[in-house]
């Protein structure tokens, strides 16, 4: 029996194939640097970018700049034991994080790990940090209207599901609060949200869980933190872990809010871990690749088109800004590759008029083809009504004489600041707010005093619950406006009895 040559040869290539490839998984490398947060290695010739790598210890990494000699990795857990010269090892995979229905009404870290003492998660689904954002055709126009609860951000930049919108402003401005609040506002709104604190103080995170379970939030939120003890690896993946356990629900067809609070700090994490692996500093030492770093991820919030399952994911990251300086260099950068902004001022704020919404700057690009048809009825104009009275308001200081329009129009702009005023977790219903705004902008308010106008609003709504609920209900149903003289008619009916306080105190007195 003789024995073609081919036929080994082939027999021994085939072998051959097979040995390699296992070659290949086993791929191990020595540690050369070892730094804060950060490690460099050579031998991991075939390591991929986000590669999951593992250090002898046990401890992960992340493959994040591949060169030619040697690999750039961020250490994703204990780093104190890890020594030069140690062994890393390729894993073959992709980072990843767990998803999934378990994952909601849990507190975890950017590794998709439990924190809250609540035992194991059971879920066998995983999906990669890093994901491809939806192209043009698998996209469709935002045009759900996705509520906050807050008139000033409802009325006047309102929000719609699958839209990016920046809230930024400076420290202790109530950014924080306004998307806590929008988060309360889900509850049986369908959503499901996903709330990653990046860099902030783990009390201040267990207040915020407290809160989101005392409205009965936590049912559908699921927390990410990454607090600032931690590695400033954890922090810089923080959000991309988060986008991952959205687009989960985001790709089968469900909706999601996700809260990135803030950017601010994970750029910051960012340019650390960036500066230690020796990447060329650029404008303000950020490495040359921070904006891509942001626009990826937001490009991963998007509305699906129906072949997708109509899923969407709406955005809301955080900048914090240095004295008001929204020209800084991430802040122009977020700023850009948002579908608009929600500008928070601290003189506002502090002024007492909280939310803190600095209208003139403050935008929504795609939302208003999302608002409900009676908010854009009564809302049309507010926000030019509201820069204007601004403008009157600073020009008006100097003079004392002032004709009949210039007065009004000062009375109905102070009165709009006051109605859009709105103290934290107190979300309103769209109907109520359409209440409100329309007794406004029809002048029903133009005759209340100031200091009566937060108490007006409260016994108008108790008056419209008890005497009016069909007209609520029509507004919650149809989405538009229902017969207006009904509506007035009850509006007067309220303010006909209503008592100011100067009437209240006479009485008593
Ligand atoms: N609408 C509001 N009415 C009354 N108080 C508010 C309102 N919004 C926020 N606050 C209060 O202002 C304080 C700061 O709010 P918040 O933490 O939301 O601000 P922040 O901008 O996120 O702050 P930080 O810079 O610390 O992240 C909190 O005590 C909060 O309760
Ligand atoms: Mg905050």
């Amino acid at each position: 029996m003789s024995i073609k040559t081919e036929e080994i040869s082939s027999l021994i290539k085939k072998q051959l194939e097979g040995y390699q490839d296992d070659l290949a998984a086993e791929e191990v490398g020595t540690v050369t640097y070892i730094g804060d947060g950060i490690a460099r290695a050579t031998g991991l010739e075939n390591a991929m970018a986000n590669e999951l790598l593992q250090f002898s210890n046990g401890s992960y990494g992340m493959a994040l700049n591949l060169e030619t000699n040697d690999v750039g990795i961020i250490i994703l857990g204990d780093f104190d034991e890890i020594r030069e010269g140690d062994q890393v090892k390729r894993t073959g995979r992709i980072m990843e994080v767990p998803v999934g229905d378990a994952m909601i009404g849990r507190v975890v870290n950017s590794l998709g790990q439990p924190v809250d003492g609540l035992g194991a998660i059971k879920t066998d689904k995983t999906r990669p940090i890093e994901f491809k954002a939806p192209g043009v055709m698998q996209r469709k126009s935002v045009s759900e209207p996705l509520q906050t609860g807050l008139k000033a951000i409802d009325a006047l930049v309102p929000i719609g599901r699958g839209q990016r919108e920046l809230i930024i402003g400076d420290r202790k401005t109530g950014k924080t609060s306004i998307a806590i609040d929008t988060i309360l506002n889900q509850k049986d709104q369908n959503m499901i949200c996903v709330y990653v604190a990046i860099g902030q103080k783990d009390s201040t995170v267990r207040a915020q869980v407290e809160t989101l379970k005392k409205y009965g939030a936590m049912d559908y939120t699921i927390v990410l933190t990454a607090g600032p003890s931690e590695p400033a690896p954890m922090l810089y993946i923080a959000p991309y872990a988060g986008a991952a356990m959205g687009e989960e629900f985001m790709y089968n067809g469900k909706h999601v809010l996700i809260v990135y609070d803030d950017l601010s700090k994970q750029a910051t994490s960012y340019r650390e871990l960036s500066l230690l692996l020796r990447r060329p500093p650029g404008r303000e030492a950020y490495p040359g690749d921070i904006f891509y770093t942001h626009s990826r991820l937001l490009e991963r919030a998007a509305k699906l088109s129906d072949k997708l399952g109509g899923g969407s994911m709406t955005a809301l990251p955080v900048i914090e800004t240095q004295a008001g300086d929204i020209s800084a260099y991430i802040p122009t950068n977020v700023i850009s590759i948002t579908d608009g902004q929600i500008f928070l001022q601290s003189d506002l704020f502090y002024a007492g008029t909280r939310p803190a919404i600095d209208a003139g700057a403050s935008v929504s690009r795609v939302g208003g083809d999302a608002q409900v048809k009676a908010m854009k009825k009564v809302a049309g104009t507010l926000r030019l009504d509201l820069a204007s009275f601004r403008e009157l308001e600073a020009f008006t200081q100097f003079g004392s004489d002032l004709d009949a329009a210039t007065q009004a129009k000062l009375n109905r702009g102070r009165r709009t600041v006051e109605v859009l005023k709105q103290p934290v977790h107190k979300p309103l219903p769209v109907e109520k707010q359409v209440i409100i705004l329309y007794a406004l902008t029809h002048g029903f308010l133009d005759p209340i005093p100031i200091e009566d106008i937060g108490r007006f609003q409260d016994e108008l709504f108790d008056f419209f619950d008890s005497n009016a609920a069909d007209l609520l209900k029509q507004i919650k149903d149809t989405g538009d406006l229902p017969d207006t003289d009904k509506l007035d008619a009850q509006i007067k009916a309220f303010a006909g009895g209503f008592q100011t306080s100067k009437q209240l105190a006479a009485a008593k007195g």
